[in-house]
């Protein structure tokens, strides 16, 4: 019997009606475009969570962790407030009662349900731990409750659940990451019309590998400066009397540039400007089969992050660099920054070797050891059982 229908047979005394699981990502390219209403390209990871349920028909919410040695947090559905989301020890059971709540204020009847969660995607490492329970609980919950609603509209749904319950101003990213992506594709998504196109991408057949060097740091400025750079967005595409940055083709860069008197404004300007037309070239690329040729944007991404939107950190910089300079062809920090994990692309036999160096060059540092896996592509949500 899958572990997790176990565990929620041993807590709740009965056996669930399913289970289902959705991934975490890993964003090649496309950071920090999401809110300006532009393109990113992240894909799946094979680390999921899974989440068992069955429905109620009384009111009632029940979430419970395997990873969480407390018993299970209960809402009354009909109390669930987002502004009073729970804290502490049971903060975490915030995800999936948000997503009950965004059901709810969506008008999608949910009668109540009994959920038990687990999950192998490490938290607090950048790779979308919270969208991926997020997505799990709506998947279940809009499939026992036989609620037809689209993956991106699922996806929406989870963002909403973390912007107006949790209380996280993401963009959408990580939910459609989650939600869509396929096995062995990279997800091109287009955050304005959440239109999406499956971009193959097979590095194994290209001899190639892609390394995640989780720094295991997280710095305290992370939700604060996330919320800033979104205003410093807005403010910009407001001032130029844009919709969105995306609105802003890359080839009338300079000339807007121009226009901004700020110059922190017009860095993040650049930032998100070139990041969306190095997404558009990735794209190209990969569809091509020149995966290698990727290298010098990934490489290219990373120095924007650091210097122009200065979303990176040290742990980041030495992982990036110490990469390169063992022969990656090329590397980045991913998802929001402040810590977190970088990729890096690099040829399949070197990834010991390349793992050693970033290894070593951290403890030279005097930095935590970092976690370094290799990630490959892999399946969007789905109905495990
Ligand atoms: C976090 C957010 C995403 C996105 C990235 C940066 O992961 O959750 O919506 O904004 O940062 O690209």
């Amino acid at each position: 019997m899958n572990a997790t229908a176990r565990e929620f047979r041993e807590l709740y005394g009965y056996g669930p009606e399913g289970v289902w699981a959705a991934p975490g990502r890993v964003n090649l390219i496309g950071e920090h475009t999401d809110y300006n209403d532009g393109f990113a390209l992240p894909f799946a990871l094979p680390q999921r969570t899974e989440v068992a349920a069955a429905r109620r028909t009384d009111g009632i919410l029940r979430v419970h962790s395997a990873d969480v040695p407390s018993g299970a947090v209960t809402f009354e559905l009909a109390a669930l407030d987002p502004a009073q989301p729970p804290q502490g020890a049971d903060s975490w059971a915030a995800y999936p009662a948000g997503v009950v709540w965004a059901l709810l204020d969506a008008d999608l009847p949910v009668s109540g349900a009994d959920l038990t969660i687990r999950s192998d995607v490490p938290t607090g490492a950048g790779l979308s731990s919270s969208a991926a329970l997020e997505v799990a609980t709506a998947l279940a919950l809009t499939d026992l409750h036989g609620l037809p609603l689209t993956r991106p509209e699922l996806a929406a749904l989870a963002r909403r659940a973390e912007n107006d319950y949790v209380g996280v101003p993401c963009g959408v990213m990580d939910q459609m990451a989650s939600a869509c992506a396929t096995d062995g594709h990279a997800l091109h998504l287009d955050t304005r019309s959440l239109e999406q196109r499956h971009i193959p991408f097979d590095c194994a057949a290209a001899g190639l590998r892609l390394l995640v060097v989780d720094t295991r740091v997280k710095h305290a400025l992370a939700d604060g400066a996330y919320a800033q750079r979104r205003s410093s967005c807005h403010e910009a595409a407001a001032a130029l009397g844009l919709p969105a940055l995306r609105d802003l083709p890359y080839g009338e860069l300079d000339r807007a540039l121009a226009r901004l008197g700020d110059p922190v404004l017009r860095s993040r300007v650049r930032h998100v400007v070139t990041e969306n037309e190095r997404v558009v070239r990735t794209e190209e690329l990969l569809r091509a089969g020149r995966l290698r040729e990727t290298g010098p944007l990934l490489s290219a991404g990373h120095a924007s992050l650091r210097d122009d939107y200065e979303v990176s950190c040290p742990e980041l910089d030495l992982a990036v660099a110490t990469a390169d300079a063992a022969g990656a062809y090329g590397s980045r920090m991913t998802g929001g920054g402040f810590g977190g994990s970088a990729l890096a692309l690099i040829d399949a036999e070197a990834e010991a070797e390349v793992g050693r160096a970033v290894t070593r060059a951290f403890r030279d540092a005097g930095y935590a050891a970092p976690r370094i896996t290799a990630a490959a592509p892999s399946a969007g949500a789905t109905r495990l059982v």
